[in-house]
This record gives structure tokens, sequence and C-alpha cells, in this order.
């Protein structure tokens, strides 16, 4: 049986006191005890959210790393190290904004997910197919191809401890959300490729839905057998409702 998690991706949004608002009023949210609750505040709030989630039941990422994965001349980046000397405990690979507006290969992204898995960072790695993929049929051919470019380089045992996240990218921060039966197919399909090389493990990957998920279609998302949580970017910023989509899961 795999536990469900939640993750809130607060992308590049909050202030230090709005940030203070946030976590306080989620540390108020009744939140289940038998799903693991994160949340990916920007990097410069990390050490406050941190520090104000101490002792609780929330756990921290980031939202990515460096390729990096220790110290050096590398103006402007973090590394696993330096996330997981923070006290962070996962960090995103490959969201679908740094893979478009950033330009991060399937290579940038293997690296990354590297780089955290072997500093003790768990990577959350996420893929989806662009609406143009959709149309043409090539959903499961765009998700395999971006799942295999890590797995052939990291193995499959790197994925004992680490998350992926399928987020469709028509779907995300656009209110459209990919139905469950959609949803399903894909993590059904995400599963079938790690099975093939090891199906013990794709039994315990936990592969988590992101895409405009809101409490109104938590539940239905989340009743999937292969949907083992979210991945939440507009609604993980007001407590209630990220605390309302977490008790879904
Ligand atoms: O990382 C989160 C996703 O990009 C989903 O964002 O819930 O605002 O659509 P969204």
């Amino acid at each position: 049986m795999r536990r469900k998690m939640v993750a809130g991706n607060w992308k590049m949004n909050g202030t230090r006191t709005s940030v203070a608002e946030l976590i306080g009023s989620l540390r108020v949210e009744e939140l289940p005890s038998d799903v693991d609750v994160v949340v990916l505040p920007s990097s410069i709030h990390l050490a406050q959210v941190l520090s104000d989630l101490q002792g609780g039941t929330i756990a921290v990422g980031a939202q990515d790393c460096s390729t990096e994965p220790g110290f050096g001349a590398f103006t402007g980046e973090e590394s696993a190290t330096q996330l997981r000397d923070l006290g962070c405990a996962w960090v995103l690979v490959g969201h679908s904004e740094r893979r478009s507006l950033f330009a991060e290969s399937d290579q940038v992204v293997c690296r990354k997910f590297s780089s955290a898995q072997v500093n003790g960072l768990k990577p959350i790695l996420c893929v989806g197919e662009t609406l143009e993929e959709r149309q043409l049929g090539k959903t499961l051919d765009a998700v395999s191809q971006q799942l295999n470019s890590v797995l052939d380089v990291v193995g499959v045992d790197a994925f004992e401890s680490a998350v992926v996240a399928y987020e469709p990218v028509w779907a995300i921060g656009s209110g459209l959300t990919a139905t469950p039966g959609q949803a399903q197919e894909v993590h059904a399909a995400i599963r079938a490729v790690v099975a093939q090389r090891n199906p013990r493990i794709a039994g315990g990957l936990r592969i988590l839905y992101g895409g405009s998920v809101k409490s109104e279609n938590a539940v239905e998302l989340f009743a999937q057998a292969d949907v083992d949580g979210g991945l939440i970017g507009g609604a993980s910023l007001k407590a209630n409702e990220f605390g309302a989509i977490c008790r879904a899961a």
C-alpha cells in the first residue's frame, strides 16, 4: 500500500510576511496523519519555512537544484548538498516551467535528479506532455521518453526513494484538469515503464498528479488506482484549500 503524498509548489510567490501568514494558517489546518504533506517555497524563503515548521509534520523541499552536486564557482546556483544541509528533504526536478522557460533538457533534468539523489535529497521528477503532443496521440511516448531518459542513466534503484509527478503541460495553471481517466491512463503507463525494469520498485513508486488540482476535483483524481496524491500549484497558496486537498488524499 503506497502512502499518499500532497506537495504544494509555491513557485515564485510570496514575501516574508505572506509566507509567515501562510505557514501560520497551515499549522492550524487539520492535516491527515496518513498523508505526507510537503511544501516547496522559493529558495529565499526556505530557511524561514524550515524554521517555522520545525518539529511539525509538514516536510519542506526546494523547487529546483543545481546540476552540480557540491560546491564551487557556479554563481546563482544552489546544490543538493546545500539544500540538504539546510534541512530540505525533497526537491522538484524537471518541472515543465523549468523545461520550457529555462530550456532544461532531459540531460540536465537527469543530472539534477542524480545530484539530488546521491546527496540525500529525494527528487520529485516531473513529466508531462504538451497539448500538441496530446492532440497528436503522443502522450505516452512523450512521458515515457522523459522518464526513460532518467532511468537509463541513474538506474531503476534510484527510484526507490524518488517520486514521479505527472503534470500535463496544458493543465498547469490553466484551470483545465486531466479527467480522472486521463490521469489514470498515464499514471498506469508510468508505472508500467518502471515495472519493465523492476516490478517491486514500480509497485512502491508514488506517482502524483499535478495540473489545476482543487479541492473540488481532488477526491476523484486521488481515487484512481495509480494516482498517489498531487503536486499542487496555485491552490497551495491558500491554506484552507491546500488543507482540503490534503484531506482528499
Ligand atoms: O507544480 C505544480 C503544477 O505546476 C501545477 O500548478 O496547480 O497551478 O496548475 P497548478
